[in-house]
């Protein structure tokens, strides 16, 4: 198979297309017939080397890659419920890797079908997994309720953009945006469910004192603390990544927690999704409805697999133009 390998830890340059052996599904598991890949932020920080510590986080020669869409070249032993053919999106099962190659083996566990949905396979793979992820954070770490009011911080990235669409599923009243200064032509453009999407730069003036039930933070830093100065009343803090790199401004004042009846939470879905096996299947469930009724409508830059180097230095530098997807 065909694939791209991050040869040791390093500059996007470590990126290296090469001629695998395709691999066999074995027991449990689906292979994969690749024709988009995703790129995350974390394939960058897994290939910079920052978690190269971590336990059962891959080193080096290793494929990266998370979340493939293509269709089911053949089963292992035992899974059940998938044909040969037929169209999926499949997320990796927390190793960090496996998703930049022609042929991919996924746990049946984390195998969604997108068969009979007219979804095309580059936007499937680029909001399927993380709207599951947004639907587990929001039903599962904490509880979004109808007529509730939700802000998204770093509003257009990955993660963050499949917030808005899966808390109107669960009955949100308002979801309001947040982006840096340079961003606000691209929020402007953006057909994502955001009543309205402000500057995070004119934070909390901005918001003419409005306040929020919860509010979902990917960024940490200088908009972390400032949050709990936007929390309503025993409102919730959502803490899922720390796409600023900033380890030094994110501090939670305890005292204010107490004060407001705040409740802050952390969300890791590679942590939670092995605790928690059956928020998967309602998760796609609700993941591939988001996608089909256009409410996870992100903008997407497309780029050849041989060119894996060129999209980690565009999210690295912030210049991709949406959510990058790798083409086999
Ligand atoms: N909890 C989970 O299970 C889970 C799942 C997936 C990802 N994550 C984490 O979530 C975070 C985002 O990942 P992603 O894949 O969504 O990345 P992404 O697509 O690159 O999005 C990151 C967002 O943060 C914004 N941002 C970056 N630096 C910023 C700064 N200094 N100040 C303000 N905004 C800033 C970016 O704005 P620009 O558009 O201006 O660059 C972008 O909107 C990462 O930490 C990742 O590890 C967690």
């Amino acid at each position: 198979m065909k694939a791209v390998q991050v040869a040791r830890f390093g500059e996007p340059g470590v990126l290296t297309l090469t001629e695998l052996p395709d691999p066999v599904p074995g027991p449990g598991q689906v292979a994969i017939d690749v024709t988009h890949a995703a790129v995350g932020l974390i394939d960058v920080y897994l290939r910079q080397g920052l978690y190269k510590d971590r336990e059962g986080l891959p080193q080096p020669p290793y494929v990266p890659g998370l979340e493939v869409a293509g269709t089911v070249r053949a089963l292992g032993e035992g899974v059940t419920g998938f044909a040969p053919g037929e169209s999926v999106v499949a997320l990796s099962s927390g190793d960090g890797k496996g998703g930049y190659a022609s042929v991919f083996l996924a746990d049946q566990a984390h195998v969604v079908s997108t068969e009979g949905h007219a979804i095309d396979p580059a936007l499937a793979v680029a909001v399927i997994p993380n709207a599951l992820m947004a639907h587990v954070a929001l039903t599962g770490a904490i509880r979004v309720s109808a007529g509730e009011s939700v802000l998204v911080h770093g509003a257009l990235g990955a993660l963050a953009a499949t917030f808005p669409g899966i808390a109107r599923q669960l009955g949100a009243s308002r979801a309001v945006g947040t982006v840096r200064t340079e961003r606000l032509g691209a929020a402007a453009a953006t057909k994502l469910p955001y009543d309205t999407i402000v500057d995070s730069a004119r934070l909390p003036e901005v918001l003419g004192g409005e306040t929020f039930d919860v509010i979902v933070d990917p960024v940490g830093g200088p908009v972390r603390a400032q949050s709990l100065d936007l929390l309503a009343p025993s409102g919730r803090l959502l803490l899922v990544g720390n796409a600023s790199g900033d380890w030094n401004h994110g501090g939670i004042d305890g005292n204010r927690v107490w004060y407001g009846n705040f409740t802050v939470t952390g969300f890791n879905a590679g942590g939670y999704l092995p605790a928690h096996p059956e928020a998967f299947a309602p998760a796609a469930r609700a993941a591939l409805q988001a996608a089909t009724d256009g409410l996870v409508d992100v903008e997407l830059e497309t780029l050849p697999l041989a060119e894996a180097a060129t999209a980690h230095q565009r999210l690295e530098n912030h210049t991709a133009g949406g959510r990058t997807v790798l083409t086999m």
